[in-house]
């Protein structure tokens, strides 16, 4: 944790009370002068911090941006180590992060954006990525399995963002198999999962799992084509800095405890749970057919196992799911 970020701690845990200069220097050893640049950089960051004469300073609400800085104050222990990069605007953080990835950055390398401008879906989709409204971000690993285990990151990645979202808005999302998180039928974020293989090894030589939740709307509304089929947490335009910081720490705390802590086969019961697909008929489009099947069940690998129309039990690995009305 920086100077910074330890002065931003000090300030929150004095929430009510006026703490002088000096005793923020002297609990952290350093000068009044270092803890008066802090707050600079704080106040500059968007945190509204008021200075009194012989009292000292305060956090006085305001929204505090969306800063790296304050995403890193709210990370617990699996999460604290993260090494977050932030960017006001760019092409996209998976991108970003994948030459990150390919420079030798390590595992727990982060890269958050408020905006992107050519944020990307699965299948070579475009996701909508506007400024102020969403969280984008995306997570490298270097984990030590095959890409066939891949299902493990994308699970992981929903189950966090599903339990993020629940702690910080008490709202309750659904996961529409295998990666889609909805709320109220639309669907509020997307996860796209990246690797690169090693041939010698045959395990991933890096993954980028990157996240793309709509917070707000977007200042003008989402596009035309997109209206019926995405939605926000929120329903109003108002830019939530404290809601977006805690949504993005409360994913990188939830997705390294699990990653650090479970296998695949504990986590399922929890994914299975938040589904909005199970015991519904759904409609499946996978590269060469397209049929329609009961969704009976997810298995311990993440497989969705569907029974067809005319009986058949088909178990699918990826395929784009919808439900049928
Ligand atoms: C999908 O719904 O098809 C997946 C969308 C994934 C979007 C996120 S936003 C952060 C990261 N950067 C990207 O370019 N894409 C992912």
């Amino acid at each position: 944790m920086n100077l910074k970020e330890q002065v931003l701690l000090i300030l929150q845990s004095s929430k009510d009370r006026y703490i002088s200069g000096e005793e923020i220097a002297g609990q952290l050893f350093v000068s009044r002068n270092a803890v008066w640049k802090a707050v600079k950089s704080l106040r500059s960051d968007g945190f509204n911090i008021d200075a009194v004469t012989n009292r000292g300073y305060i956090l006085s609400g305001g929204d505090g941006g969306f800063t790296v800085c304050r995403i890193s104050s709210l990370l617990n222990k699996s999460a604290a180590d993260c090494d977050i990069h932030f960017s006001e605007k760019i092409d996209s953080t998976n991108t970003a992060l994948r030459k990150m990835a390919e420079n030798g950055a390590p595992e727990k390398t982060v890269y958050i954006a408020n905006e992107q401008t050519n944020g990307r879906g699965r299948h070579g989709r475009t996701f909508f990525s506007h400024a102020d409204s969403g969280i984008y971000m995306s997570i490298l690993l270097r984990p030590h399995f095959s890409a066939e285990n891949a299902a493990y990151i994308t699970t992981t990645a929903a189950v966090a963002t599903v339990r993020a979202i629940k702690k910080v808005t008490g709202l309750n999302p659904a996961i529409k198999w295998v990666n889609d998180i909805f709320l109220d039928g639309k669907k509020v974020c997307g996860i796209l999962t990246e690797g690169v293989t090693d041939f010698e090894s045959g395990e991933l030589s890096y993954a980028v799992t990157g996240l793309g939740i709509n917070v707000t709307l977007p200042d003008g509304s989402f596009p035309e084509q997109l209206s019926d089929i995405a939605a926000s947490l929120y329903s109003d335009y108002a830019v939530k800095n404290d809601i977006r910081c805690a949504i993005a720490a409360e994913i990188l705390n939830s997705f390294f405890d699990i990653y650090i802590n479970c296998e695949l086969k504990d986590i399922i019961a929890e994914y299975k749970s938040y589904s909005c697909i199970l015991g519904k008929m759904i409609k499946i489009v996978a590269p060469n057919s397209e049929y329609s099947g009961v969704a009976v069940d997810i298995d311990e690998n993440a497989r969705l196992l569907v029974k067809t129309e005319n009986g058949k039990l088909v178990t699918l690995s990826s395929a784009e799911v919808s439900i049928r009305h």
